[in-house]
């Protein structure tokens, strides 16, 4: 039987009720939301403010037109990044983020001349927030904050963050990629003014969703123009949230298995999930401290971190036992750089990558098992 541990890239298999409320909708309601008057219609505009509606109750949002639905993270923290930005702009950020980060920033590092401020994040660990007080004395514009690393699953502390960010007033755009789904996310208390999501991992849903809540007080340029279903007479981009940002048809079937699977979320309830999580964190830990010359990356306590370990074998390239792994073992997990390539040039392993292995809600112990033996096969060849 396969075993597939890569859920840091997506999350698979899904609840049974996403299968389900995918082929349910594409069956039997199929139609554009938000386009037309009749029956369908409404029906398939009710699945989609429902999807809004469980994302509200997980993140305690309680304007749901403020959640706007991308195609994924990456292109909601493109919107809020080249939406919030100006020429000169300053933007702190840290040294655990994902390209969907990166890339943005040197883009607009070159087009409109931003400064940007890296935090360091010694050893793959945990920034330390008094620095953060210090970059943010003199002034920025924005902090740019992934909520747990995947490459280290080192988890960041969201609340002191958001508490500083409010006491300097420099909005916090938070990138909950590894998190959603997994740890207690709220927008208020922990003073996100953005928060950007990604459906296909921890949330459980299809790929091709995820979005960007915004906070009352935050305006963005748009990423897009285009037909939203509503005002049609105006000939430019209405004002009302959230068509402002969400143009063209949605991927609805995709926003179906959203629902369902936050909705199952919501229902087994985070603490179950994140206790199922720590488990696997803490047995593939140990297994891994136990084989020698494995050198595992990040914090030392599952407690630090989200279920994502990185590591490598000895002098083994990390491509060539992800490849052993899959081919002899049918074990599939993810070796490179995993598109944070500024945390693996911190921790010397730019030209190396690591092996990463992400278990899943439901990994079971025996596919670690599996693991253990095939890495231990792998090391002694
Ligand atoms: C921390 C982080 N940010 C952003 C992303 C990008 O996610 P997506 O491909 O769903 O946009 C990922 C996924 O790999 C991630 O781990």
């Amino acid at each position: 039987m396969a075993i597939y541990l890569d859920n840091a890239a997506t999350s698979y298999p899904k609840p049974e009720a996403v299968y389900q409320a995918v082929e349910d909708y594409q069956r039997n309601i199929g139609v554009s939301p938000g386009r037309g008057a009749y029956q369908r219609a409404i029906q398939a505009e009710q699945l989609v403010f429902n999807t809004r509606r469980a994302l509200g109750q997980l993140f305690n949002i309680s304007d749901l037109s403020r959640i706007i639905f991308t195609a994924n993270v990456t292109e909601a923290l493109n919107l809020a990044l080249k939406g919030l930005l100006g020429p000169e702009d300053h933007v702190i950020t840290t040294s655990i983020e994902h390209n969907a980060v990166w890339r943005p920033l040197m883009h607009l590092k070159k087009e409109r001349n931003i400064r940007v401020t890296r935090l360091a994040n010694p050893e793959g660990c945990q920034l330390d927030v008094a620095e953060l007080e210090e970059v943010l004395g003199p002034g920025a514009e924005l902090v740019v904050v992934n909520h747990a690393s995947n490459v280290t699953g080192a988890i960041m502390p969201l609340q002191e963050i958001g508490s500083l960010c409010q006491e300097y007033e420099v909005p916090l755009l938070f990138d909950s990629a590894q998190t959603a789904g997994v740890l207690p996310i709220d927008v208020e208390k922990a003073g996100i003014s953005l928060l950007g999501f990604t459906g296909h991992k921890g949330l459980l849903g299809p790929t091709g969703t995820g979005g960007l809540y915004l906070a009352p007080e935050i305006e963005l340029k748009p990423l897009k123009e285009g037909g939203t279903g509503s005002k049609s007479y105006l000939e430019t981009q209405p004002e009302d949230l959230p068509d402002r940002y969400e143009s063209g048809t949605p991927n609805t079937m995709g926003l179906a298995g959203l629902k369902a699977g936050v909705e199952y979320i919501l229902d087994r309830g985070l603490d179950e999930i994140r206790a199922r999580e720590l488990q696997l964190t803490e047995m593939l830990l140990e297994k891994l401290n136990r084989l020698e010359g494995c050198e595992v990356y990040g914090p030392g306590s599952a407690r630090e971190r989200v279920a994502v370990v990185s590591f490598n074998l000895a002098s083994i390239p990390a491509a060539e036992a992800a490849y052993v792994l899959d081919e002899v073992y049918d074990i599939m997990v993810r070796a490179g750089l995993h598109c944070a390539p500024v945390i693996h040039r911190e921790l010397g392993l730019e030209n190396r990558g690591s092996l990463r292995v992400s278990p899943g809600l439901f990994t079971e112990k025996e596919e670690l098992d599996q693991l253990e033996k095939a890495l231990e096969e792998i090391l002694a060849r």
